[in-house]
């Protein structure tokens, strides 16, 4: 127990002679009202009070104007740390479990620098599990879930093959903008004590964080702006870049033309991919025979045959004969089903288009593209996505 203050007494020392950002405003928080009552009576409340300050306040590297450390001689912050610690440490196991649940990523990256035992409480996949849901779980499928899989796998094999190059963890914290203030700390302490596994959630959420992990998605409207992608949504590898909260898209290479690059795509541009069917592959619908007038629905298109589909929004239209009175419409039972594009203004050729309800594969020619399978809209999330969108002008 003495050796374990001991180091975490020295770590502490070190790591706040040479860490450049001040630390996070909670911490100074939790030192201050650790330093007053651990001794006499460590209140959970108190603790936990800091800690839910610090979330719904700001966290980042913003220096605290209260700050306790800059007003207190050194020897006299070295004991309140050590109270902090052992306040934490000393909790029942249960309690510090309910803290560590509220911390935000942040804070879980920067508690787990202070020792090794709170550095393995704080890697826990349950904590992560969390964050991770909320964070990425809406523009995450399973495509990326296997790639992050295969990611791993080829990962754990360059760890054995390349020994001694920097730790996993001190990788993924590389371009880890706001948290390079943790890389100086962890840069004092010895390698094992800073490697995240390879295979914890938490790694995964800091190479999605950092960037460094490319997955699969798809974006609305791609190449923004571009009148030729509106009310579409392609497949496209997606990094992300934390300075600017938004991602750069990598579109697959149509035909000649080479990849295109995107940057600055917005959050609300993402969608998981909502069907496992390659962007190459034609998509086997399954809506045919229940299609009506009114349905909302994504048809795939591509320009040509090398090139990959996207996924284009249109609704089910009623045939040239039937005057749309409900009461006499028959629609729903003629093999011909009309798909409206009415983004498009009237007359242009990608307004309208039929297809055969019986034996519908892909239809098309190399001067309008060609029209793949079809997906029913079923969920008002998916339909409101598609209206946001709309475009403010009649595209022709
Ligand atoms: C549909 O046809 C019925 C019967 O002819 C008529 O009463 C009704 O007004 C029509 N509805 C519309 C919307 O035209």
């Amino acid at each position: 127990m003495l050796f374990f203050l001991i180091t975490c007494f020295s770590f502490f020392l070190l790591s706040h002679s040479f860490s450049i950002r001040p630390l996070p405003s909670w911490v100074s928080e939790i030192r201050l009202s650790s330093s007053l009552w651990f001794w006499k009576e460590l209140s959970f409340f108190t603790i936990y009070r800091s800690i839910k300050n610090s979330l719904f306040g700001g966290f980042w590297g913003i220096p605290s104007k209260m700050s306790f450390t800059e007003k207190t001689p050194l020897h006299k912050v070295e004991n309140v740390e050590v109270g902090l610690e052992m306040g934490l440490l000393d909790l029942p196991e249960l309690v510090l479990e309910c803290i560590l649940e509220r911390l935000p990523p942040e804070g879980l990256c920067s508690l787990g620098g202070v020792c090794s035992s709170l550095r393995d409480r704080c890697m826990s996949d349950y904590f992560w599990k969390r964050h991770m849901k909320e964070k990425w779980g809406r523009i995450l499928g399973r495509a990326a879930y296997r790639e992050w899989q295969w990611h791993m796998a080829s990962r754990k094999d360059s760890d054995t093959l390349e020994q001694g190059k920097p730790n996993g963890l001190m990788r993924l914290l590389s371009r880890f903008g706001p948290l390079s203030w943790i890389r100086s700390r962890l840069s004092n302490s010895t390698p094992q004590r800073s490697s995240v596994p390879v295979d914890s959630i938490m790694s995964w959420y800091l190479a999605l964080e950092t960037g460094r992990f490319w997955f699969p998605a798809q974006v609305y409207n791609r190449e923004s702006g571009h009148v030729g992608f509106m009310l579409s949504c392609y497949d496209a590898e997606l990094s992300y870049d934390s300075h600017t909260d938004t991602f750069q898209a990598r579109y697959p290479p149509h035909g000649r033309r080479t990849v295109a690059i995107e940057n600055g795509v917005s959050w609300d541009r993402l969608r998981a991919p909502p069907v496992e069917t390659p962007p190459h592959d034609l998509h086997m619908s399954d809506c045919l025979n229940e299609l009506h007038p009114g349905d909302h629905i994504e048809i795939q298109w591509r320009r040509n045959k090398e090139f990959p589909y996207g996924w284009w929004y249109g609704i089910v239209g009623h045939l040239e004969s039937c005057d749309g009175n409900e009461s006499y419409c028959r629609c729903h039972n003629s093999e011909t089903v009309v798909l409206e594009f009415n983004q498009y203004t009237p007359g242009s050729r990608w307004r309208r288009t039929s297809i055969n309800r019986k034996d519908h594969r892909e239809e098309g020619n190399e001067a309008d593209g060609f029209y793949g399978g079809i997906r029913k809209l079923c969920r008002n999330d998916e339909i409101s996505v598609w209206k946001q969108l709309w475009p403010a002008e009649v595209l022709e």
